[in-house]
């Protein structure tokens, strides 16, 4: 495609970095033998831009760290971290996200990792944002659940996203924003994009971390927000047969940020409301938020 065609699909043109150097991202051009096209061989971090900077950046930083390890790429995060600065700084942008995905870089194709290792592709990108959840956070969504198709490592934020692709579009057919993974137990473990927490008896309830669900930098913020509140918190797995005593559930993600639930499958949660505990964090997080955006730099 050219660039101009590919500038057409955006309402801006996203100020890119690619390996260090600044330019449009419809200008950014890649080998067809990048290990993430041919492999899907890369990992990915998405972050929130309230005020011009990235919220929450040294957590994602550190999970971007550790998946560089996982995946044995050799790259640094904080080489990453100066380029993102540059990015956003270029881009002007106020209110928006920032992509950044690292590749295992280009090879002649075969399975096993390449030696000696190829220079990682790093692709940085800043857009701008405007919030699609604002409304559905005040009313609640419905959702549905899906079985978890995924692999056995979803903690690595890899963009083999195939099975999480699949699952929001199935929602998407059924007029809901987003899919519960539900394992072969019946366990809920995540949304196709975003963490899932519940509220039963008062206590907030979220799955623990394992291989299985990817360590979300919301939900740990969420685990913070839950403490200032003094709202108590546990690490309990959430079963789909039993949401019948979950009185309030919510989702949570970079740019989801905090969304209820009211109905699971057309039936409802709790009252079928934004129940009282969500409705405490959402304000919570945005207060949150506000003292970010006044923060001196
Ligand atoms: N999604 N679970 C999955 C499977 C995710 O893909 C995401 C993030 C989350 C929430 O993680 P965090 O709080 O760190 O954003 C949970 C990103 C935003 C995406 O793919 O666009």
């Amino acid at each position: 495609m050219h660039p101009q065609e590919l500038a057409q699909l955006f309402d801006h043109v996203p100020q890119a970095n690619w390996n260090g150097e600044l330019l449009p991202l419809t200008e950014v051009r890649v080998s067809v033998l990048d290990r993430a096209f041919l492999f899907g061989d890369a990992i990915y971090e998405v972050m929130r831009l309230y005020g011009g900077r990235a919220f929450l950046r040294e957590d994602h930083l550190q999970r971007l760290q550790r998946n560089l390890e996982k995946m044995a790429f050799p790259a640094e995060a904080a080489v990453i971290a100066a380029r993102m600065d540059d990015t956003i700084a270029a881009s002007g942008v106020q209110e928006g996200m920032i992509y950044v995905q690292v590749t295992r870089g280009v090879a002649v194709r075969t399975h096993r990792f390449p030696e000696p290792a190829p220079e990682p592709n790093v692709l940085i990108y800043v857009s701008r944002f405007s919030d699609p959840y604002t409304t559905l956070r005040s009313q609640g969504v419905p959702v549905i659940t899906v079985p978890d198709l995924r692999w056995k490592r979803c903690d690595i934020k890899s963009v083999n996203l195939l099975a999480n692709c699949m699952a929001a579009q199935q929602a998407h057919e059924a007029g809901c924003p987003e899919a519960l993974l539900v394992n072969e137990q019946g366990e809920l473990i995540e949304g196709s994009r975003t963490s899932l927490f519940g509220v039963r008896d008062g206590e907030i309830l979220t799955a623990p971390l394992g291989p299985n669900i990817l360590p979300g930098i919301t939900r740990r913020f969420l685990m913070q927000l839950a403490d200032d509140c003094q709202l108590s918190l546990a690490e309990q797995t959430l079963h789909a047969s039993k949401l019948n005593l979950v009185d309030e559930l919510f989702l949570t993600g970079t740019t989801t940020e905090i969304l209820p639930i009211i109905a699971v499958n057309n039936i409802p949660i709790g009252n079928g409301t934004v129940g009282p505990v969500t409705q405490r964090l959402l304000q919570a997080y945005q207060e949150r938020v506000e003292a970010f955006r006044k923060q001196p730099v």
